[in-house]
């Protein structure tokens, strides 16, 4: 595997699920495989998970890791061509990313989405910018509009907890203060698309992802009727797709609460965290034994561990 910006980068995404879930049981088995290799880890945004997991991932394969908070720590980079760079930003895409790749192995980035500019955003012009411009593989850590790692998780808890053949999952928008990506709900649908199961998305009107990753998947806008019966939960809140950026409903009707739970199949509940309590998820939801939530965050270190190695086994 040359790089991890999707799920498709992956040739067997049911075999990487059961390789990362055997990871997870002996996860120094292959301690010697990154063994003089470095991670560059590029941060654009914040990160608690992917940061921690995805250094404990490299530090499990025996690579050394390199981490840098562009935001506050280096230069402002410029990714126009040919621009006379007048202004504000001090290096250009083509130098830093040619000078990380001397220092790197594998470079991990993280650069969400502006939610400005939806034409911009889906260019995902930071990541591409990398990836042109690097001479190493690439790890996608969440892009404008993917979150692959944290799917690669989920989908291993999903395997681990689900005790039926075909399991019902919801995936629900539920409120924010914030505006809010699409990453997740768009990474985790097309990763539910790959499964044995039926998934249903609830939205309010005025939320529906994009409609070219939803596909014909049922949405549903009766939060209610969408959880009847679900085997799996799984909360998320993004911004509206349509009135790009715009935050359309700011009461806590689309909370999950222990009542709205109670009409499922007994459903774990899951979130990719971090979780605003008794915004998104009432307290009792997520001190249930039935929240995955921090089972979740566990497989991150499993799901980057699996990729890197993959990249790291095909030098
Ligand atoms: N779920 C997730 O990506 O968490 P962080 O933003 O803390 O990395």
């Amino acid at each position: 595997m040359k790089q991890f910006l999707t799920l498709n980068d992956l040739s067997n995404f049911e075999q990487t699920v059961s390789e990362a879930i055997k990871l997870k049981k002996h996860p120094y088995a292959f301690e010697k495989v990154g063994y003089q290799k470095t991670l560059g880890m590029l941060f654009f945004n914040p990160s608690l998970r992917t940061r921690l997991s995805t250094q404990k991932a490299a530090h499990n394969l025996g690579m050394k890791t390199m981490i840098m908070n562009f935001a506050n720590e280096s230069w402002a980079l410029e990714f126009e061509d040919g621009t006379k760079m007048s202004g504000l930003r001090s290096e250009h895409i083509k130098e830093a990313a040619a000078v990380v790749s001397q220092y790197c192995d594998i470079l991990a980035i993280r650069a969400f989405a502006s939610l400005t500019n939806k034409e911009k955003d889906e260019q995902e012009i930071v990541l591409k910018s990398f990836i042109k411009y690097a001479s190493i593989p690439v790890i996608n850590m969440e892009s404008a509009i993917a979150h692959p790692l944290q799917v690669l998780a989920d989908a291993m808890t999903i395997k681990e907890h689900n005790k039926v053949k075909r399991p019902k999952i919801v995936l629900t928008w539920a409120p924010h203060p914030k505006a809010l990506p699409h990453a997740v709900g768009n990474s985790f649908t097309r990763m539910v698309k790959k499964l044995d199961a039926d998934l249903v998305i609830a939205q309010p009107k005025g939320y529906e992802l994009n409609s070219k990753i939803t596909g014909d998947i049922s949405l549903e806008y009766n939060q209610e009727l969408a959880l009847k019966d679900a085997d799996f939960v799984y909360a998320k809140n993004w911004c509206s797709y349509n009135e790009y950026g715009k935050i359309l409903k700011t009461d806590n009707e689309w909370m999950l609460t222990e009542p709205k739970m109670k009409l499922t199949n007994n459903a774990k509940f899951m979130h990719c965290l971090p979780i605003r309590r008794n915004i998104v998820a009432s307290d009792n939801v997520l001190n249930s034994k039935n929240s995955l939530v921090i089972e979740q965050a566990n497989n991150r270190t499993y799901a980057a561990q699996i990729v890197l190695k993959k990249i790291l086994e095909d030098g």
